[in-house]
């Protein structure tokens, strides 16, 4: 599990495209700087909620910025997850360009802080 910023500009740029024509959203680096990647947790350990608690680690390692993320549609355990830390779902669901699946897209905006001036 991560978020993350770890591939080329150019290839994070292309794809951070694709997402935005393929569900029909504004996906901004400045807005949306990580995406959370992967959450993935063994089938022996699975129905412990342990997803929630890698996302909650994943957003503090975020630092209250902006966080984007892609899951298969129908895959209600991850969409629960990602609700319950806070994310929403956007736009239309696409197909994804990896196999015969849609993608859903969800993000939870920054946090903002008070100005402490
Ligand atoms: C997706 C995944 C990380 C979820 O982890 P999990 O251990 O199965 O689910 P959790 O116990 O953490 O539960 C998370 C939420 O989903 C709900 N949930 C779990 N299984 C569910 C199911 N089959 N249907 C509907 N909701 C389900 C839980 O009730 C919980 O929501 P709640 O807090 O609102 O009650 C895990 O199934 C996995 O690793 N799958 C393969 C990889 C994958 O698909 N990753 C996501 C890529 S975007």
């Amino acid at each position: 599990m991560s978020v993350r910023r770890c591939c080329p500009e150019a290839t994070r740029d292309a794809y951070r495209k694709s997402v935005n024509r393929g569900a029909h959203v504004e996906l901004d680096k400045k807005t949306y700087p990580f995406e959370l990647g992967w959450v993935f947790v063994m089938p022996s350990a699975r129905g412990k909620k342990y997803s929630i608690d890698l996302t909650r680690a994943a957003i503090e390692a975020a630092a209250g910025k902006g966080i984007f993320a892609t899951s298969r549609v129908g895959n209600h355990a991850m969409h629960a997850a990602l609700k319950a830390c806070g994310f929403l779902a956007i736009g239309e669901a696409y197909s994804s360009s990896r196999g015969v699946y849609k993608l859903q897209v969800f993000v939870r905006p920054a946090i903002r802080t008070p100005d402490r001036n």
